[in-house]
């Protein structure tokens, strides 16, 4: 694992909007792995402006993204179908028909995710996986003591977990339930992981994915497996790490090291 540790979100939010780019770049066609959730936002406010600005192109890039809510068709303003439109797919050159969220209004939510695991693996696998985290240690939607071996599937959502997306529904009970979610195996066949957190809320969860045991009940710790994953985090996530001197050692202010 390569933690990153940058002084503010800011700082973190570049960071990964660099390596977002330099991916892009050095690959056009590349199929990325999109993540949603509050911290994302300013993510795709950054690469929209560099699309606009910086002449940033997503034209030839194919998206999956991590999850949807069971029950919410796409125009749902609680969508994450919803939410990417507005907050990234509107704003820059990507193909919507390369575009891809599991359908969360299928009639057969299993068979979605089935067909939607099969999407992956035609489009060659997934080049750059986008990951948050919840506080509670979920990516994507595993929850806690999701089987470290899981493809997209049903998930049933934690009672923490509604807690804290309530926030974008009226109440804690039109908060959905259950999700369609990659799995943790399907996250870990990606090529390059890139998982940012922010904010002293992440940070219990952030010291379990990077330095507790490898275990289902903190599903991000699988990322413990991966070969090429970049935690990105800012001082407050990383407030709870034990060898936080030695990864600024190693990356100091979040730079890449010379063997990097
Ligand atoms: C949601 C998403 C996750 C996301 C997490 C953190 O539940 N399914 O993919 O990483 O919440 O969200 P936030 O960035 O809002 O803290």
């Amino acid at each position: 694992m390569k933690v990153l540790i940058l002084p503010d979100a800011q700082a973190a939010i570049a960071r990964a909007a660099d390596i977002i780019t330099r991916a892009v770049a050095a690959k056009p066609d590349a199929v990325l792995g999109l993540a949603t959730g509050g911290t994302m936002v300013p993510l795709y406010d950054e690469l929209a402006r560099r699309h606009r600005d910086e002449s940033v192109s997503f034209a030839q890039t194919t998206s999956f993204n991590l999850d949807e809510y069971i029950g919410l068709a796409p125009d749902h303003p609680c969508s994450y179908h919803h939410y990417m439109q507005e907050a990234f797919f509107d704003h820059v050159d990507i193909d919507p028909a390369r575009t891809h969220l599991p359908k969360g209004d299928a009639p057969d939510p299993q068979a979605a995710s089935e067909a939607y695991e099969a999407l992956i693996a035609q489009a060659g696998g997934i080049d750059l996986q986008l990951l948050g985290i919840g506080q509670n240690g979920h990516i994507g939607f595993n929850e806690p003591t999701a089987s470290l071996g899981s493809r997209t599937r049903i998930k049933t959502l934690t009672r923490s977990t509604r807690e804290a997306n309530q926030r974008y529904f009226a109440s804690f009970d039109e908060t959905p339930q259950y999700a369609i979610t990659t799995g943790v195996a399907t996250i870990l066949e990606s090529r390059k992981c890139l998982l940012i957190a922010t904010g002293a809320s992440k940070a219990e969860a952030v010291a379990q994915m990077v330095e507790g045991p490898l275990a289902a009940v903190c599903p991000a710790s699988a990322l413990q497996l991966h070969k090429r994953a970049t935690i990105i985090l800012d001082t407050e996530a990383a407030g709870n790490l034990a060898l936080r001197d030695y990864y600024e050692t190693v990356h100091p202010r979040g730079r890449d090291s010379a063997f990097d």
